[in-house]
């Protein structure tokens, strides 16, 4: 968190909306910094001068009852513009005296038809959508305009659907800008950003390169600095960032799970064996992790025993030299902002990923984390920035625990095996047909189910492989990839043909929610 950064920026308040996170993608993407803060953050601020506008995100508060979630009336009279989203307004109504209801029977959720009333800074281009649908999620409406506020827009069920007070420049919306399913959302940020809160398009994540490779050297100075590299995005951003820094007191250790895709783990650390010159171990710890996870069925002990092997490897070799005092990870801005919660409880555990917050309390070594102001595709433009080649670049994110948490059920060579090679078809396919770009994440699965089977003449008894590929946004939500008939059909025969162990080939059709990505 850098709060006593001057530079401009809007800040966001997070009142635990799950898609806050995109609130602050939407105003980057503007060329505009933004900073997601926890309402405790605020009381941290001593220096207002480089916020030019606050946006209070939605959340599952509500302003009705007793104990809601709140921050003082005071930081939204300091003359910053404000823009409350769906919770948000509901709190700027409530602070500014008007009344805000429970609308039980009629609450709205997904599409609502939006009515204009007036014109608005706010909503210069916005109402020429196409459909007037905005995306509502809602059980609270205001119901009494808070003095000084009009009315710019309404839907059927909440008459206070967009409010402003242009004289103090407090603006609130009801439903939710920055997901996508509001039909020209982004204007309504492009005028909060540029014609209310004056806000220049300055930033650039390109521009913070050199920055970041300044701070790693102020901070390290002479000491060494160990980085877990795994040949994926994030890691090898900071690998390349941390070189440019540090040069030979960087100590890359790739360590191999077995548990990569086929030809990865080699393939990699040539590449930066190589190509970038950078000092890496390869650690060869397959034999291990097969050990430790033989007979293990449960996903979450899966991802406990591949977490603390991990560890236990990584700190057994950061012992071996001298003068290492430093740790650098590629934790992203999302892996921060999903690891706490608004409110301070905490929020449901879905799964372990153990590379977040997944490291020994007493670790003696101190964390460098570059990225962790950064989602995931600004990270592929400062991969950009150092040279990074595209194929490393544009790979689709890979979870720690690999094919282990792709495999269902208990892990044996064999297994892995067969999945590698059906892996590898479906990926180099995808490559092959332009298709690899278009996705966020494929992949192939292995289910513990076998199947009967015919191939020439006689019967087959073996695996089902499943296909996974998904277009998501930040990997919080995901859409199944709709693909063209032909290139399953393809794909399908491919690997039943190439792989023996698999003889049948299904593809998995829920998004996210209710499936997560992984399969574990
Ligand atoms: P799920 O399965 O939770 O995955 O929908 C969301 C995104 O997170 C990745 N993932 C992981 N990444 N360590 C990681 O670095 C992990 O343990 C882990 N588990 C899931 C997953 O690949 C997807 O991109």
């Amino acid at each position: 968190m850098r709060l006593q950064n001057q530079r401009e920026k809007i800040i966001i308040i997070d009142f635990g909306s799950q898609v806050t996170k995109l609130i602050a993608r939407r105003i980057r993407d503007f060329g505009v910094f933004s900073e997601i803060l926890r309402i405790e953050d605020l009381y941290k601020i001593k220096n207002y001068k480089g916020i030019k506008g606050i946006v209070l995100s939605g959340g599952p508060s509500t302003v009705t009852k007793k104990k809601y979630l709140k921050i003082p009336k005071e930081i939204l009279q300091k003359k910053i513009p404000v823009l409350g989203i769906c919770y948000g307004l509901q709190l700027i109504a409530k602070l500014f005296g008007g009344s805000i209801k429970s609308l039980k029977g009629k609450r709205e959720f997904g599409r609502a038809i939006l009515y204009k009333k007036r014109n608005s800074l706010l909503t210069k281009n916005f109402f020429n959508m196409k459909n007037k649908s905005v995306w509502m999620s809602h059980q609270d409406a205001v119901i009494k305009l808070p003095k000084g506020f009009k009315i710019i827009a309404s839907t059927r069920e909440s008459k206070l659907t967009i409010i402003e007070n242009s004289k103090n420049k407090i603006f609130g919306v009801q439903f939710h800008p920055e997901v996508t399913h509001t039909e020209n959302g982004k204007e309504i940020f492009k005028n909060f950003l540029f014609s209310i809160c004056k806000i220049k398009k300055k930033w650039k994540v390109i521009s913070e390169t050199d920055r970041i490779i300044k701070d790693i050297r102020q901070t390290v100075r002479k000491d060494k600095v160990i980085c877990a590299l795994s040949g994926g995005v994030d890691s090898s951003v900071v690998a390349l960032l941390a070189n440019k820094a540090i040069k030979k007191n960087l100590i890359c250790i790739m360590i191999d799970t077995g548990l990569m895709r086929k030809n990865e783990f080699q393939d990699s650390y040539n590449i930066f064996k190589k190509k970038y010159k950078l000092n890496v171990k390869l650690i060869n710890a397959s034999k291990l992790y097969l050990k430790k996870l033989k007979n293990i069925q449960n996903p979450e002990k899966k991802r406990k025993i591949i977490g603390n092997l991990f560890i236990k490897i990584f700190e057994k070799e950061s012992k071996k030299y001298k003068s290492l005092r430093y740790l650098a990870q590629g934790t992203l801005y999302p892996d921060i902002i999903e690891s706490r919660s608004a409110t301070g409880s905490q929020s449901s555990k879905i799964k372990s990923h153990h590379n977040v917050g997944g490291l020994p309390r007493k670790m003696n070594l101190k964390l460098i984390e570059p990225l962790k102001e950064f989602f995931k595709d600004e990270v592929r433009v400062l991969g950009k920035s150092l040279g990074l080649i595209d194929s490393i670049r544009n790979k689709h994110p890979f979870p720690g625990p690999g094919l282990a948490i792709r495999i269902i059920g208990n892990i044996t060579p064999q297994k892995i095996k067969i999945l590698q090679e059906a892996d590898h078809i479906y990926i180099n396919e995808l490559i092959k047909h332009g298709l690899y770009d278009k996705i966020w994440q494929a992949y192939a699965g292995l289910l513990p189910i076998k199947t009967v089977g015919v191939m020439g003449d006689s019967r087959t008894y073996e695996y089902t492989c499943l296909l996974r590929a998904v277009v998501s946004e930040d990997g919080m939500t995901a859409d199944y990839f709709n693909f063209p008939k032909d290139f399953l059909d393809k794909i399908s025969n491919k690997i039943v043909n190439g792989v023996p162990g698999i003889n049948r080939v299904v593809y998995d059709i829920t998004s996210k929610p209710p499936s997560t990505i992984e399969l574990e």
